[in-house]
């Protein structure tokens, strides 16, 4: 999203120096599905999200805490005999627990590369598709506040890793029955087991977590094994686009299953 020189390109595609066309592109595929199939998915999630993260309610059915809650860092929170939880913000925080907690993973989907491209093209068409010329007059890229604050994905990276640690134990902590006694499976286990898979795959297939793998190195050779270790977040780095939106599904199921379950609409099936 960025170009070589902002100030050189302020004029976006109508300056002097490029081409003059008169159409507005010369695409003639569907270009616009993509954009908007980004922008619907997304929208989706943001209102599912703001209903559950705000909802303080059907968030934990034993031994299964909702994603959207963990950790729990309020008093309020009604899962603290249960998972891994802080009362940290004590008794004063009224609100939903669950919005303590969202800003980590959701600033670490906002500010990541691939989200900045799919909601620079799907809601502020800039530019709407490759070849298909933005509408706005001036382009500054991200050189400039606010934009320049998404800098602090690095930051958000490291967040991620930590929450990513807490859903891990509450994926442990899945492999018991409603007594808490371990040894036990029920779908909602499977659930979060392959949530957990995606999120891990995703936040490792992260462009900052690639670089701190293996950038700043002169020689590859004398590393060898932060090289294997960068090959391989290489490779997941090829599919990070794929792993944000089927961790973004994974972790929107997870949650939907504990409202589910915990809302009563249904119990949930054990294997044993
Ligand atoms: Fe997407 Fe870091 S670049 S999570």
């Amino acid at each position: 999203a960025t170009g070589t020189d902002p100030q050189q390109n302020s004029g976006g595609v109508r300056t002097a120096a490029r081409a003059a066309i008169d159409a507005p592109h010369l695409r003639t595929d569907r270009w616009w599905l993509a954009p908007a199939a980004t922008a619907a998915g997304l929208l989706a999630f943001v209102v599912y999200s703001a209903w559950r993260g705000f909802a303080n309610a059907d968030y934990y059915a034993a031994p299964y805490v909702s994603p959207f809650y963990s950790p729990c860092l309020a008093q309020n929170c009604r899962t603290m005999h249960a998972g891994p939880n802080a009362d940290v913000f004590g008794s004063w925080w009224g609100l939903s627990p669950a919005i303590i907690i969202l800003i980590f993973p959701l600033g670490f989907r906002l500010t990541c590369y691939y989200y900045r491209k799919a909601y620079y093209r799907s809601f502020w068409a800039s530019p709407p598709a490759c070849a298909v010329a933005e509408p706005h007059k001036k382009y500054t890229g991200e050189t400039r506040f606010p934009l320049i604050l998404q800098n602090v994905h690095r930051y958000f990276f490291y967040a991620a890793v930590l929450v990513a640690g807490v859903l891990t134990y509450d994926t442990v902590l899945a492999f018991r029955d409603t007594h808490y006694r371990w040894g036990h499976m029920g779908l909602g286990t499977l659930v979060f087991l392959v949530n957990i898979v995606l999120i891990w795959a995703y936040t490792i297939s992260c462009h900052s977590c690639r670089h701190i793998v293996g950038g700043k190195l002169k020689h590859f050779s004398k590393h060898p094994v932060r090289y294997r270790a960068w090959s391989y977040v290489g490779r997941l780095n090829g599919r990070h686009m794929q792993l944000a939106w089927a961790s973004l599904f994974s972790v929107w199921l997870a949650d939907f299953y504990v409202y589910l379950v915990a809302s009563g609409v249904f119990a949930d099936p054990r294997f044993f």
